[in-house]
């Protein structure tokens, strides 16, 4: 079913009243966006922070008569009516929409993310079939791409790894993929659970993973941890994380931007010897070794 898009630009003020006016007009659902290019980074618990400046998007029945919606939005918000650009747009399944841009990449020098059915004509590669549901990773992002490629060039023969804040599994499953024997994956969201199950079954990996609620890890330790959260969390999660290495174990810590590696680093220095791995778009991977007692 086609529906008529409105895209109004809300600029710097609430957008509630856009947002109200727009369903009172019929509207089937709205969608606030940044106008600008200004990320919000680790929002506070339960905080719903926006943008300077906010656009607002509304998806009106295909039927919809544009010219008239457009005016009476534009009367009731005292708006010209050339702010509110009106458009006919397809229905699409559209949190799967960027996946046609998914291709197969290439980390270090074997490891390969291709999306499922895709294939990879390369000899020797090592490749893990992917497609990461409603959950974060797939390689394109560069703070998953520095921990594969860091994957690839780790010896994880008979390892056992446990991927701290999962998403679409993707680096689990290279571990498993490249090697290691056993993954643990958790996660606090139920969608990035699920596609990792997903993933490890699409990989015939099922067998070889644990994927759990992160509040239900048990005790113990693993060889080889991985971590690509965000800074805040990864400073709150380092007692744990620390926990859940086993001595000379090796860690991987990334979602944090450059600026924030020095604090990150200290947090874990009670324990790990860290130094940088890679840097990236803005973002910095950090490695460690568990300390010997
Ligand atoms: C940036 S994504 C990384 C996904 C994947 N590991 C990758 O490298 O592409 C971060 C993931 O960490 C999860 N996460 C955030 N805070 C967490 C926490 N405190 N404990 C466990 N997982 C967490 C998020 O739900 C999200 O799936």
């Amino acid at each position: 079913m086609p529906f008529l898009q409105l895209v109004i630009d809300a600029g710097p003020g609430d957008p509630a009243p856009v947002e109200e006016a727009c369903f009172s007009a019929g509207a089937l659902s709205v969608t606030l966006t940044d106008a600008a290019d200004d990320p919000v980074l680790e929002p506070a618990p339960g905080a719903t922070p926006l943008w300077p400046a906010v656009r607002v998007s509304a998806l009106f029945p295909g039927g919809t008569d544009g010219a008239a919606v457009t005016a009476s939005l534009a009367e009731s918000l005292g708006l010209p009516s050339h702010r509110i650009l009106a458009e006919r747009v397809e229905d699409r399944a559209w949190e799967r929409e960027w996946l046609k841009d998914f291709r197969p990449m290439r980390f270090g020098r074997r490891l390969w993310i291709a999306p499922g059915g895709q294939e990879v004509a390369e000899p020797g590669a090592v490749v893990l079939e992917l497609d990461p549901g409603l959950a974060f990773g797939t390689g394109t992002h560069a703070t998953t791409a520095m921990c594969l490629e860091w994957l690839d060039n780790l010896e994880l023969g008979g390892r056992r790894v446990l991927d701290f804040g999962c998403g679409s599994g993707v680096l689990a499953l290279a571990a498993l993929r490249l090697g290691a024997q056993r993954a643990v994956a958790v996660d606090i969201d139920p969608q990035a659970l699920a596609a990792t199950q997903e993933n490890a079954a699409r990989n015939g990996l099922g067998d070889a993973i644990h994927v759990l609620h992160a509040d239900a890890l048990p005790e113990g330790c693993w060889d080889v941890v991985l971590a690509n959260i965000l800074a805040g969390p990864l400073v709150r999660l380092a007692p744990r994380i620390a926990a859940a290495t086993c001595e000379g174990g090796r860690l991987l810590l990334a979602g944090l931007l450059d600026e924030q590696a020095p604090d990150v680093a200290a947090a874990y220095r009670p324990w790990f010897h860290m130094q940088a791995f890679a840097a990236r778009d803005g973002w910095t991977a950090l490695t460690g070794r568990k300390s010997t007692e």
